[in-house]
């Protein structure tokens, strides 16, 4: 039992089966859990994080009375669900309808597509919500508070406002939120089910006000109300960062990277292999620059590093068998042009280290999501960049509330004005580099997650006392 409680799709925690059936407990990799949970364990009072039970290894462990982490700050609660409830919860609804609902990735001519197989989904899904509420209420002292994370779990507000009116909850989106005519996708029981479920947390928060006053005018436009809501950006985990910046891992992929970008200049990029980060039209971007510019021809390079993602859903997959092929394509046209080196490097692989090079190294971090909740990359880049590297960032990231003055903004679906904030960005002069790099990796390291934990858990409540 815990005065703190976060609940998450993804735990911080990854585990492993050693050959004598033993587990262990290791730190999870990338995105948001790590410096989250950094956060919480620096607060120096116990907390527990319910997550579910992803893989086989996990649902065995949750269903043999869960997982001793050894830690004394953060403990873990492991949701066992049933292998198809979990599946359905987490591709179909999740990621197959709210994410792409919450990022516009729908093309509307085909997709969404509400068969009986997704009601049943639908269905899966509450219960997967249900599964979470009851561990949550076992998990939580007397009006302790609760925080809870993103598209997954909205129903949970609800579930728990009745389940335990004591509690103080709060819901965070990491997500954009859609707009009133984009909910209007989702059949209306289904938005009406899930407005419903957020507007019973104590308060829900966005990264920025923009996702923030969708939220609201979609809640009105559902409900008639809406529930208090807050916005609250954050920051790059300098600490985290610069721990891995100055390990041995890290010099020796920037010394690799030299090696083989030599003297060009360096555009990097680096995503999850994710349609809503625009991996494609980045790529085509970066060959209308060498077709607008023929000086550059051998004289620039795109280092593009991705990691796999959600490979569970064809459309991941054939995501990014489309940008390899791309890239396959681009560089058979653009290599002998190009002085003979392949001009794009797309790296597919989940090093941290060889990322964090590539972060020091850029002369152009390209950041172009179609949309995007707030998008640490653009304030990760920034705050690691060690030659006054220039943003090109999507006036469609979060990130660009905060950082458009110092940035190159680009408009996600213009592969030509992309082009051109490319070219803008490699010929511009030293000493407004200068100026536009010092200015970002100030804003980028505001409100680092341990402010950013702070205020979130402020503004937890108990449902309805606004
Ligand atoms: C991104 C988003 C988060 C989301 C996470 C889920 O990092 O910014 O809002 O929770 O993806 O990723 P997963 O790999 O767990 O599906």
């Amino acid at each position: 039992m815990s005065d703190l409680v976060v609940a998450a799709n993804r735990g911080p925690y990854s585990l492993e089966e050693a050959d004598n059936g033993e587990l262990t407990v290791g730190p999870a990799g990338g995105g948001l859990a790590p410096s989250l949970a950094s956060a919480l364990r620096a607060r120096g009072e116990k907390a527990v994080w319910v997550a579910s039970a992803m893989s086989p290894l996990e649902r065995r462990a949750a269903e043999r009375g869960g997982v001793e982490t050894g830690d004394s700050e953060l403990g873990l609660r492991l949701v066992p669900l049933p292998e198809e409830t979990y599946r359905a919860a987490y591709d179909v609804v999740s990621n197959a309808t709210l994410w792409f609902l919450f990022h516009g990735l729908f093309d509307s001519a085909r997709r969404p597509l509400f068969d009986r197989r997704w009601w049943e989904a639908w269905e899966q899904f509450r219960r997967y919500n249900a599964a979470f509420s009851t561990e949550v209420a076992e998990a939580a002292n007397e009006k302790a508070v609760v925080l809870v994370n993103d598209y997954h779990l909205p129903l949970l507000g609800g579930m728990l406002a009745r389940a335990r009116p004591d509690l103080r909850t709060v819901h965070f989106t990491h997500t954009p939120f859609a707009e009133p005519v984009e909910l209007a996708l989702l059949p209306r029981e289904v938005s009406r089910q899930l407005m419903e479920g957020m507007s019973g947390f104590g308060a829900c928060g966005f990264h920025t006000a923009r996702w923030e006053g969708a939220f609201c005018r979609s809640s009105m436009a559902t409900l008639g109300k809406v529930a208090t809501t807050f916005s609250c950006g954050l920051g790059a985990d300098v600490a985290r960062l610069h721990e891995v910046a100055a390990s041995p891992e890290c010099d020796e992929a920037l010394t690799a990277l030299d090696e083989v970008v030599g003297e060009r200049a360096v555009i990097v990029r680096s995503d999850r292999v994710e349609l809503s980060k625009n991996l494609l039209r980045g790529f085509h971007a970066f060959s209308a620059l060498l077709e607008e510019r023929p000086g550059l021809r051998g004289r620039v390079c795109f280092v593009a590093r991705a990691y796999a993602s959600r490979e569970s859903l064809s459309d991941y997959l054939a995501y990014r068998a489309e940008a390899e092929h791309l890239v396959e394509v681009l560089n058979e046209r653009w290599t002998p042009l190009c002085g003979g080196d392949p001009p794009i490097l797309f790296q597919v692989d989940d090093d941290f280290p060889s990322t964090v090079a590539a972060f020091r190294r850029y002369d152009v971090l390209l950041v172009n999501p179609v949309r995007d909740g707030m998008n640490l990359v653009a304030k990760e880049g920034p705050a690691l960049n060690e030659r006054h590297g220039v943003l090109v960032l999507s006036e469609q990231a979060g990130a660009y509330e905060e950082m458009s003055e110092a940035a190159i903004g680009i408009h996600p679906f213009d592969v030509a004005g992309t082009a051109a904030g490319l070219a803008t960005a490699l010929e511009m002069g030293a000493e407004e580099r200068r100026r536009r790099s010092s200015a970002l990796s100030e804003l980028a390291v505001a409100c680092p997650p341990a402010e950013w934990l702070e205020s979130l858990l402020e503004r937890a409540r108990p449902a309805g006392s606004s």
